[in-house]
């Protein structure tokens, strides 16, 4: 006859393994561990009943107890992982009325889209891409530029000078210079890049900006070859109906001196608000290389002609894109941005 405690011991067992079999719940679980460890449960009871048992018996009893205890440890850890494993393979599942998940595409800034057809218009005319530093020499932004030490764009109110005497670029022209003194004409570059002035930012001025410089040096140069390359360019940015005027101006480094613009894009030239009534879009410098400055870079005037042109990229994109506020081109804000 075994002892009866071996007998509640294997009934318990015998229920505990079934009841776990069917949990469903961690509240399930929860309760047959209560029922056996448990304060008032079945196995702190049963031990209790161990000082009762006969010597010869209590080494059987014990074994009995103890391997019931670690059986039923066991399968309370199993269903448990079992119960976990189901619940988070259930979170994971795709629910398909969910809405998708857009990827945001990021795009290019406008000021990047004029510059990149900018370089492919010109590409097409045969110039090549040069660049220069922004941080420049005066030399190359100034004296080779035939701009003389007076001259009011060399202001430290105007330009960002450091203290080592280098300044941040006001204009692409230097590149002009870089490429005469390190290449042989015939020359036709077109040089896109970043320029700083010292000014007050507001609607149609920041303090850095954007310029493609245009060179063009050969033989037998002329100032109607500037003004059909300033032509065809306008037809293939803005449209073939867009005319180009050049009107006298003054730059040192370039003989004679123009400034050019576009015919209005907004009236075709009828004159509105865009274009304060005058039919016109004023667009940036350009002219024919001064031959003291193919002097400066060895090049002989007799020889060699050429002109030389800037462009504002931030002009032509408020053009372009009929924006009224350069600032809206710095400030990066992404509702702006999106548009385009
Ligand atoms: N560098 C001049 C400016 O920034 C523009 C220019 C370029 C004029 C080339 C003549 C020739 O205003």
């Amino acid at each position: 006859m075994p002892n009866p405690i071996i007998e509640k011991i294997s009934s318990a067992l015998e229920i505990s393994r079934q009841k776990l079999r069917e949990a469903k719940t961690e509240n399930d679980i929860e309760a047959v561990r209560v029922d056996l460890f448990g304060r008032k449960g079945l196995m702190p009871a049963l031990s209790k009943e161990m000082s009762a048992v006969p010597s010869e018996e209590k080494r059987e009893v014990g074994n009995a107890l103890n391997n019931a205890k670690n059986e039923i440890q066991t399968l309370i850890d199993e269903a448990k992982a079992a119960i976990s494993s189901v619940s988070s393979s259930a979170s994971d599942e795709i629910d398909v009325t969910l809405p998708g998940r857009t990827w945001k595409l990021g795009k290019k800034h406008p000021v990047t889209m004029v510059i990149d057809d900018c370089v492919s218009i010109f590409r097409r005319m045969g110039f090549i891409v040069a660049e220069g530093p922004e941080i420049e020499t005066v030399y190359h932004n100034f004296d080779a530029l035939n701009t003389p030490p007076e001259h009011p764009s060399r202001d430290p109110q105007d330009t960002f000078y450091f203290p080592d005497g280098r300044l941040l670029r006001t204009q692409t022209s230097p590149v002009q210079i870089r490429v005469m003194e390190s290449r042989k004409p015939p020359i036709r570059i077109v040089a896109p890049g970043r320029v700083y002035r010292r000014d007050t930012p507001d609607a149609t001025h920041g303090m850095n900006f954007h310029q493609i410089e245009g060179l063009y040096v050969d033989r037998n140069v002329s100032l109607s070859d500037l003004k059909s390359i300033l032509l065809a360019f306008a037809h293939e940015m803005l449209g073939p109906s867009v005319g180009v005027r050049l009107r006298p101006h003054f730059f040192p480094f370039t003989e004679p001196s123009v400034e050019y613009d576009f015919s209005c894009i907004m009236c075709g030239g009828k004159g509105c608000r865009v274009c304060k009534n005058s039919g016109w879009l004023e667009i940036s410098g350009a002219g024919m290389v001064d031959p003291n400055v193919f002097k400066t870079v060895g090049l002989d005037p007799e020889t060699w002609s050429g002109y030389a042109f800037g462009m504002g990229i931030e002009r032509i994109a408020m053009i372009r894109y009929r924006i009224n506020d350069i600032r809206l081109l710095f400030e990066n804000d992404v509702r702006f941005l999106k548009q385009f």
